[in-house]
């Protein structure tokens, strides 16, 4: 049996208190991601049964508010800028070769937990372009080349550690 089959104690309590009072599945969500810093779907099984709700009522609210994640966040999270000068840079091909090399699309993880990979417009630098940023740390003037050294940079830090 994983982690996730089971609320802990301290979700337990939580739930208990809360379900009995209206509009509480919010807050319960709230709490789930606080522990485990996303929501697991193992739990959203959980929370079905005990607050008697239908588990697509628990995924329509999950993915109504964009501040809820459904999977653990990556250590790096990867940001290419795609607005306009970044695009006409060469942004597009920057981002394919970002992709191809991590095996994953947008708005995904990598396997090891390592990465996730967003898009998005205009970091107001565009004088960098074309621009990604790793943890909010910017990059600029890249090209494929450049961009696959910098996540070589992240690996390198990660096996040194
Ligand atoms: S368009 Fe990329 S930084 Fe402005």
């Amino acid at each position: 049996m994983n982690s996730y089959e089971t609320l802990p104690d301290q979700l337990s309590t939580y739930v208990n208190k809360w379900k009995p009072k209206k509009g509480s599945l919010v807050m319960i969500l709230h709490a789930v991601q606080d522990y485990y810093g996303f929501v697991p779907k193992e739990i959203c099984f959980v929370l079905a049964k005990e607050l008697k709700v239908p588990l697509a009522r628990i995924y329509e609210v999950l993915t109504f508010y964009h501040y809820f994640r459904l999977e653990l966040p990556a250590k790096y999270r990867i940001a290419v800028c795609m607005g306009t000068a970044c695009y006409l840079k060469g942004a597009p091909d920057n981002l394919d070769a970002i992709k191809e090399n991590l095996n994953i699309p947008e708005g995904r993880a990598t396997e090891d937990g390592l990465f996730t990979l967003e898009i998005v417009r205009c970091y107001g630098c565009c004088g960098l372009a074309p621009v990604m940023s790793i943890n909010g740390k910017i990059y600029g003037k890249l090209d494929k080349k450049k961009s696959l050294g910098i996540l070589d940079e992240y690996r390198q830090k990660e096996t040194d550690s």
